[in-house]
């Protein structure tokens, strides 16, 4: 049977899904087996467009779902607010997307049904549903967790038993009169050049913040700082426990593959 008849069918008691995680550098795409979290196919990887013009994005989105021969739902994963399809920030991604309908632009221009959401979210989604934020029954831990990513911004995404409280943002918390996310990104390690030690220690008055104003019971951190923890984590210490996502550069494809797919 061909691929492009498969999209979010039963084949085998296999459901699959697609996603699309969009970074400031790079457009990455997978067929998601939506019934184990795994990517069943190959990761492509086309770079960002620059500049990363709503237009300019849409063509190699459809590039993406080419090289997967995909049609059906689809998920995207972006770095910005996302309600409803509509982007409603854009502090790391081009200025021209602010309330772009994000859904219907991408949905025109492949013919498929397409779902954007933040891109902390759906990191959020993979790591609750069959990352570290799930328990052995495959049911995501109870109570307040909360996602945090740290690139080159900070993304979060907040889960109340295990359903998620969309868009909030809390890599833009003030914090010392600075924007969080500009003192205590992964970028801002690279850019100033700190120690693993030091930037532990800005990440850990971040999280301290965090966890005063929402008192979760756990803390999950994700994006590119969670692929080498050891460097970092042991040196955080603050009541709630913090543990690294599991997922790492899968969580937004595969997030972005559950929401489409489990969308009402
Ligand atoms: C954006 C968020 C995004 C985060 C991680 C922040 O600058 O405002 O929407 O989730 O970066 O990419």
């Amino acid at each position: 049977m061909a691929r492009t008849s498969l999209g979010s069918a039963n084949v085998n008691d296999t459901q699959l899904g697609f996603g699309i995680d969009i970074g400031g550098s790079g457009m990455k795409a997978a067929i998601v087996d939506l019934t184990t979290g795994e990517l069943v196919s190959d990761r492509f990887r086309i770079d960002t467009p620059q500049p990363a013009t709503p237009d300019a994005m849409a063509e190699v989105l459809c590039e993406l779902i080419a090289h997967h021969e995909w049609s059906g739902p689809l998920g995207v994963a972006f770095p910005a607010v996302v309600r409803q399809g509509v982007v409603g920030s854009a502090a790391n991604i081009d200025k021209s997307w602010i309330d772009v309908d994000a859904d219907a632009l991408f949905s025109a221009a492949s013919g498929c049904d397409v779902h954007m959401l933040n891109d902390a979210d759906a990191a959020g989604i993979a790591e609750m549903q069959f990352g570290v934020g799930a328990l052995a029954d495959g049911s995501p831990r109870p109570g307040v967790v909360m996602m945090l990513t740290f690139g080159t911004g900070i993304g979060s995404g907040l889960f109340v038993d295990g359903v998620l409280v969309p868009n909030t943002e809390l890599g833009h918390l003030e914090l010392d009169g600075y924007d969080a996310e500009s003192k205590a990104s992964a970028k801002a390690r690279e850019r100033e050049e700190l120690s693993w030690k030091d930037w532990a220690s800005r990440v850990e008055h971040y999280l301290s913040h965090v966890e005063a104003l929402f008192s979760p019971d756990l803390f999950i951190v994700g994006g590119g700082a969670s692929k080498k923890p050891d460097k970092w984590l042991p040196y955080i210490d603050i009541a709630t426990p913090v543990l690294p996502a599991e997922m790492a550069n899968n969580s937004g494809i595969v997030g972005a593959a559950l929401a489409a797919h489990d969308r009402p």
